[in-house]
């Protein structure tokens, strides 16, 4: 499903230049849950912007369901990434003066869904995380994790195949950053491909593949 064959990123930092992605080769297959270890400046979350074709290497390929990225249009990847790819990111990136039914509800409407259909995949996707009860609250009116999961609903109600989590516990103490992780284990056994990214070790020994990253350079880890 995914592969990136020597895929190089650099930015500059002032007078320097810093390999964020340096000759990163690494294949996901469809159904896997991977997670991507590193420290923080390793490239981690350049590797998932990547991925999510939210940005391009600057040389090397990465190849989506066989499809070379660099070569989509900017609509062909608008496209992927709201049929194909759910996100979730460190800071739950909700709208503050929206309910969680109408943060959940957002990628549907960008789709061109209609009402009542919306009505019935938002109270679907909020069941499902646990939260329907909860739809009239505002961000601020919840826990982190209660956003968390609004968060998770928002990238499942489109049914995407591949969950990118960029350290989604990273704002989360353990224990409700271990209720995520139950969500993120139950997305994988209904066969969605995940890649979970973060700094934490205690996270990605849950899932079932590590690979790591330091100094963009990604390696597996053979436990
Ligand atoms: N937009 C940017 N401009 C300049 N440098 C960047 C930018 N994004 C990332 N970097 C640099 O690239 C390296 C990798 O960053 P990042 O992928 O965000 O790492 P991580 O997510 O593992 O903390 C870091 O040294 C960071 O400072
Ligand atoms: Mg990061």
């Amino acid at each position: 499903m995914i592969r990136f064959e020597n895929v190089c990123k650099t930015y500059q930092m002032g007078d320097e230049k810093v390999k964020a992605l340096d000759h990163a080769s690494l294949q996901i297959g469809e159904g896997e849950f991977v997670s991507v270890i590193g420290p923080s400046g390793s490239g981690k979350s350049t590797l998932m912007n990547i991925m999510g074709c939210l940005d391009v290497p600057d040389s090397g390929s990465y190849f989506l369901d066989g499809k070379l990225v660099g070569q989509c249009s900017e609509a062909e990847l608008t496209r992927i990434r709201s049929r194909k790819i759910g996100f979730v990111f460190q800071n739950f990136n909700l709208i503050s003066r929206m309910t969680a039914e109408e943060n959940v509800g957002l990628p549907l409407i960008y789709q061109g869904v209609r009402q009542p259909e919306i009505k019935r995949r938002v109270w679907d996707a909020l069941d499902r995380v646990r939260l329907l009860e909860r739809r009239g609250h505002k961000p601020a009116q919840m826990s982190g994790g209660q956003q968390q999961r609004v968060a998770i609903a928002r990238a499942l109600v489109t049914e995407p195949v591949l969950f990118l989590a960029d350290e989604p516990t990273g704002n989360l103490d353990s224990r409700t950053g271990g209720e995520i992780m139950e969500m993120f284990h139950q997305l994988h056994e209904q066969g969605n491909t995940i890649v979970l990214i973060t700094h934490d070790q205690q996270i990605s020994l849950q899932a079932k593949r590590q690979i790591s990253i330091y100094d963009g350079k990604v390696k597996e880890v053979w436990e």
